[in-house]
């Protein structure tokens, strides 16, 4: 490898289609976000690419349910997410997806390869199936008993109680999750890729310097256990590529979700005739390629890519870069703690940059988790940023407008201070290179102080006062504002909007050269503040809005308990039904609730009672054109307590949530106060 002009490949994960990004996920897409903008920064040829991962079992049923086509969803995820990423600066070269015709070709190309290396093999097996869907159950959409402890409600995988593993087909009293059918055992052919063919390729690999430590670890585990053949056909009704030949068998989700590297990398090379496919994924290939990613899918990308890249001709990564989870408040996100932040929710209350610092200050390369303490968050941020680094330049820039006309001094005195600044940056390069980005920011932050205390000393504030001292001044303000131009080239890959605006400001581009040359003799445009102080308040609202995203959820997750969560999977009795108080309501007044982004107050008459009801609606409706409208209420819900005062039961809409919601409206003639029934 050498060190000029590198030809670089990077990826993140490909984000499943089938839900919002969250804060977990932006702990990648920023850490490998801050990597590939170093590496631009030092003028490297650096792709980053991505994209979604379309396919699947709960995509395909999440779009069923919905009412939708898998690809109308898959669409509508992708946008939410390309403007999420955009909005936290994640700058992707492509973002595509598996979905397309570009990861069909190379999917088919890959398997076809592999069959005729004699990679491919077929058998016969068992499988759960739900007789009313007609369609074979993967393990997670079987619930029953354990088979060994008993206990209840447990997946078709492995037992939460007692940590047994097994087959759907062994659980006593099985349920299908989508129809609560008992599934039925039925046979079906199934394509498998024979990993045990690499298995000396890849004890090699995996100890060739790709893999950090403690993931080479955890694969000879694995080893131990043997490589066993990796099952890569599903059957249909399935939302995937159809096999090559086959009349409905699909390949398995995982099968061509890395593939989605590729294809998203050839999607940009079609779109630039200087880029060349082959030069980056050829068997020969001279350049760099690395996937980053979280430690829950080592198995996919340590031991199943390499072999199929290596299988069909292709080149292996350099490395996998493998991170934890992120916690928050030291615990595991949850919902009902206001701790599941999504993307989405984070945007709308706090600057993406200040989390993108917050996570750089806590990324190593390790795989340990992270954790996102919100305490410490806001601590962090208004004590570096606030406090110590934009803190210098408004303690010199102010001077230099209004006594200097806006110029820079013509000679930099503290040589040495400076050349301490630049001379970091051989350090801190190699921290950036190293993914140490804790170290990088401790390193910057240990000369933010540096410069604080310069000007401490020489008091500026002091100096302006009096007409003999302008010089002295002069140069403290320039040695200021050019130490803090250095500090700002460092943060460029971690802040890269404070960047922009400090280039907007200092008048010059951030480049890591650069800095070696101090500003002198330039001029500088006014300062305007840069970053604000986080009020504890912002986060704590942050976290409420988290579990109004919970109350509001339209759609559960078909992962998470669908069993409970999931009204249109259970039969209840006609007595349950009987129970809800369905009535006809008129709405009398409905405004938007300040502070909740998804929330409409109604004010109900129920034909002489009235209600008030926190509605998720406000991203559909207008709350002046329901005004007078009739709709249907639940009106015995039990009152539930939110932020924004007691809501009185829960009104009836129809769709996917967002601005495709409608309320139910009755025909005329109904009245306010009529029981529905
Ligand atoms: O675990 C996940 O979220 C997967 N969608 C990651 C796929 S990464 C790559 F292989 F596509
Ligand atoms: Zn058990």
């Amino acid at each position: 490898m050498t060190n000029t002009n590198r030809k670089i490949l990077v990826t993140a994960a490909l984000p499943y289609a089938n839900g919002p990004l969250h804060l977990g996920h932006m702990v990648e897409f920023i850490q490998c976000d801050i990597w590939v903008r170093f590496q631009k920064l030092l003028g490297h040829n650096c792709y980053f690419v991505c994209g979604d991962d379309a396919h699947g079992t709960p995509i395909m049923l999440r779009a069923k349910k919905l009412g939708i086509t898998p690809e109308q969803l898959s669409t509508e995820t992708y946008q939410n997410h390309v403007k999420d990423l955009q909005e936290f600066n994640i700058a992707f070269d492509n973002f595509h997806t598996t979905h397309s015709a570009e990861n069909q070709t190379l999917a088919n190309e890959i398997y076809e390869r592999l069959l005729k290396r004699g990679d491919i093999t077929k058998r016969i097996i068992r499988q759960a199936y739900d007789p009313i869907q007609n369609m074979f159950l993967p393990d997670r959409y079987v619930k029953g008993e354990c088979p060994k402890c008993g206990t209840k409600d447990q997946y078709g995988d492995s037992c939460e109680a007692c940590g047994a593993t097994y087959t759907p087909i062994a659980l006593k009293n099985p349920i299908s999750v989508i129809s609560g059918a008992t599934p039925i055992e039925k046979e079906s052919e199934h394509y498998f890729f024979c990993l045990d063919h690499y298995e000396k390729f890849l004890k090699d690999w995996t100890h060739q310097g790709h893999l950090q430590s403690e993931v080479s670890k955890k694969l000879d585990e694995w080893f131990k256990m043997g490589l066993e053949q990796w099952d890569i056909s599903r059957d249909g009704p399935y939302f995937g590529f159809k096999i090559p030949n086959t009349s409905d068998k699909y390949f398995y989700v995982w099968l061509d979700a890395p593939i989605g590297y590729m294809a998203s990398f050839k999607n940009l090379c079609n779109k630039h005739a200087s880029l060349s496919f082959e030069e980056y994924w050829n068997k020969d290939s001279q350049t760099e390629l690395y996937h980053f990613i979280g430690k829950d899918i080592v198995y996919f990308h340590a031991l199943f890519w390499p072999a199929l890249l290596t299988g069909s001709d292709f080149r292996t990564p350099n490395s996998i870069f493998v991170h934890g989870f992120l916690t928050v408040n030291g615990q595991k996100m949850s919902k009902s703690r206001g701790t599941f932040i999504n993307a989405r929710t984070y945007l709308d209350h706090l600057n993406p940059e200040y989390l993108r610092y917050y996570f750089a200050n806590k990324l190593n390369n390790s795989i340990e988790d992270i954790d996102f303490q919100t305490d410490d968050f806001i601590a962090r941020i208004n004590s570096d940023l606030v406090g110590k680094l934009v803190n210098i330049a408004s303690r010199c820039a102010g001077f230099i407008t209004k006594q200097f006309n806006g110029f820079l001094a013509n000679s930099l005195l503290e040589k040495e201070l400076y050349q301490e600044f630049v001379a970091a940056g051989e350090t801190i390069k190699i921290h950036y290179e190293e993914r140490e980005y804790n170290r990088a920011v401790r390193e910057i932050m240990r000369l933010a102080d540096l410069a604080n205390r310069y000007i401490d000393d020489k008091k500026p504030w002091v100096l302006a006062k009096s007409p003999d001292q302008q010089d002295p001044l002069w140069n403290a303000c320039s040695v200021g504002l050019n130490l803090f131009r250095v500090l700002m080239i460092y943060l460029k890959p971690i802040l890269p909007v404070l960047a922009k605006e400090v280039e907007d400001f200092l008048n010059t581009k951030l480049a890591w050269e650069e800095r070696k040359k101090p500003l002198l003799q330039h001029a500088i445009q006014p300062f305007k503040p840069l970053l604000q102080r986080i009020e504890p308040k912002e986060v704590l609202a942050m976290s409420e809005a988290s579990k109004e995203n919970l109350t509001e959820t339209v759609e559960p997750s078909i992962k998470s308990s669908p069993l409970t969560e999931d009204p249109l999977r259970e039969t209840i009795s006609i007595e349950d039904f009987a129970k809800i108080d369905l009535r006809i309501a008129k709405i009398i007044n409905a405004e938007p609730v300040a502070d909740a982004h998804k929330l409409l107050k109604l004010t109900l008459d129920i034909g002489g009672d009235t209600r008030q009801v926190f509605a998720g609606i406000k991203e559909a409706y207008e709350p002046e054109t329901l005004i007078g409208k009739l709709t249907v209420m639940v009106a015995n819900l039990a009152p539930r307590k939110m932020r924004f005062g007691v809501s009185e039961g829960m009104v009836l809409a129809a769709g996917p949530g967002g601005q495709h919601l409608w309320l139910l409206e009755p025909h005329d003639g109904a009245q306010p106060g009529m029981r529905v029934k």
